[in-house]
């Protein structure tokens, strides 16, 4: 060979490989992931072939694609085919890359929309001045868990519906598939209950809020009206909008307690019968629901209304940080427990939350609760949430209930992402950095094996004292959001090194949704 045919052999192979530069990464990461020779070429719309069943995925696609903006705007002969395989499971896809056509297989609409989700990605880090540009391949990939939720808290300080669909976006394109929304507060009730006006007219909205940390002393109020809530209309909008990206939203109708807002919109469902205020300050409240039944039926009422607007199994019921003060103190409260045979308050928590399970039971819905409904004697068909570490998922595992672990050390994200806190957005405190998370094993060690199946995933919890913006809101939760959905979905996590360079190479999709992620793993490069 020459020298000039070297040279020119190789300019060629230089070209080609800055053309073929192809990013692969896809978080959370799939199981099987078979890279093959070739590449496609997207310059315009594909033509999109999609079995009736899996309709959203490709509307999902086709969005998506416009979004990008292609060179072209004819049909080009690339195509993209989903089609129907039901020997996969639920939420499984293949997704198969090859020159001038894709092929994304599932048994389910949702296991399409997964296949969507990881084709994005691929399309998001290889699209290039109006070209996307995707080596060909193989993708085999299921969830490890059933269950991987996000939560966000709308009572402390609520946000408009479009950051909520935003927020949607979000967990869909990490393949989560609950939306735990957290709608009753002590300081506001964020859900439009038509046969309640006064829940809106009053409990949504607080005339004060806290300056600063709660520990701050002494404490300041801002004195300026804060509040809102999401009208039934909304609400519709967004569990739609969630469903066509496969998120199943869960509501939060709190109780017995951070019920103030409740309490002070109509004080004879509370103990005291006291007029009380929206709360103004964080923490937790002695203003509880009373156990007389006037209050139940107020309850099943909310009930009959929550069931109509979200279509899913669950409804969490709460059932954390609710002193007994009182109850102790009240003769109704004290008469449930005489009439009823129960030894304490806690045992009237019990009776209180397995009520309301009956009722939920009989609209065809089950419950979520907090672990705290563990105490005076778990409701039988509940589901236990785990947040006060994990002792609360252990137990219920082994009394056979299913458990989703959101321990607060891990799993909540208003903590501190950086122990350098000076230069962060105030939080309520802890520091629970992205490593944390990516380490996080929801299978506790010394639950016994046979007793796994109980767990059924993790959730992430964003609890917003602190967090007035929803940018604000983007910041604690990206990118270490990410970190949890490898731990609920990947069966083969990459080093938490590999796990950082990936996150890294995707910050272009999160600058492209408009995100106002955090940038400690960059920081941490340098
Ligand atoms: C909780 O953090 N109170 C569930
Ligand atoms: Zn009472």
């Amino acid at each position: 060979m020459n020298t000039l045919k070297i040279i020119v052999f190789f300019i060629f192979f230089s070209h080609i490989n800055t053309l073929f530069s192809q990013k692969n990464n896809i978080i959370p990461t799939p199981i099987e992931q078979t890279i093959n020779s070739g590449h496609m070429e997207i310059e315009n719309s594909p033509e999109i072939i999609a079995d009736f069943e899996l309709n959203s995925a490709a509307t999902l696609f086709k969005d998506a694609v416009k979004k990008l903006e292609l060179a072209y705007d004819k049909q080009t002969k690339n195509r993209i085919i989903f089609s129907l395989n039901k020997k996969l499971n639920n939420e499984e896809y293949i997704l198969k890359i090859n020159s001038d056509e894709i092929t994304i297989q599932s048994s389910t609409k949702n296991g399409a929309i997964h296949g969507f989700q990881s084709l994005n990605q691929l399309m998001n880090l290889n699209f290039n001045s109006g070209v996307i540009k995707l080596q060909n391949q193989v993708i085999k990939d299921s969830p490890r868990f059933k269950y991987r939720g996000m939560h966000l808290d709308v009572g402390r300080h609520m946000y408009p519906v479009d950051f909520i669909k935003k927020y949607i976006d979000g967990l869909a394109m990490l393949k989560f598939n609950n939306f735990h929304w957290h709608l009753t507060e002590d300081q506001g009730w964020r859900i439009e209950i038509e046969k309640y006006p006064e829940l809106n007219n009053v409990g949504s909205f607080r005339d004060s809020t806290l300056i600063g940390h709660y520990t701050d002393k002494p404490w300041q109020f801002d004195k300026t009206k804060y509040g809102g809530f999401y009208t039934n209309k909304e609400i519709k909008e967004v569990v739609r909008y969630a469903e066509e990206r496969g998120i199943n939203v869960i509501p939060e109708i709190e109780m017995p307690g951070h019920s103030q807002a409740a309490v002070s919109s109509y004080p004879e469902f509370g103990c005291t019968g006291e007029q009380v205020g929206v709360a103004p300050l964080w923490g937790v409240f002695k203003e509880i629901y009373c156990s007389k039944n006037e209050t139940f039926d107020f309850l099943e009422d909310i009930i009959d209304e929550v069931v109509e607007l979200f279509p899913g199994k669950y409804i969490h019921i709460g059932g954390d940080e609710a002193p007994k003060t009182n109850w102790k103190a009240c003769g109704n409260c004290q008469d449930v427990i005489k009439r009823e045979g129960l030894k304490d308050e806690h045992e009237l928590q019990s009776y209180f939350i397995t009520r309301m399970e009956k009722y939920i039971n009989s609209k065809g819905k089950q419950i979520i609760g907090w672990d705290e409904i563990l105490e005076g004697g778990l409701a039988p068909n509940a589901t236990v949430m785990s947040w006060r570490g994990i002792s609360g998922g252990l137990e219920a595992a082994k009394m056979n209930h299913e458990v989703i672990m959101t321990p607060n050390a891990t799993c909540y994200l208003d903590h501190y992402q950086a122990k350098d806190t000076k230069n962060e957005p105030l939080a309520i405190g802890g520091y629970t950095p992205i490593e944390e998370i990516y380490n996080y094993e929801p299978i506790p060690d010394e639950l016994d094996e046979s007793l796994h199946k109980y767990i059924i995933g993790a959730q992430g919890n964003v609890w917003t004292e602190y967090m007035k913006t929803s940018k604000h809101v983007e910041y604690m939760v990206f990118p270490r959001i990410f970190a949890l959905s490898e731990v609920v979905w990947a069966k083969n996590k990459p080093s938490f090194e590999d796990f950082e360079k990936k996150v890294i190479d995707t910050y272009p999709i999160l600058d492209k949704m408009d995100i106002n992620y955090s940038k400690h793993l960059e920081r941490l490069e340098e």
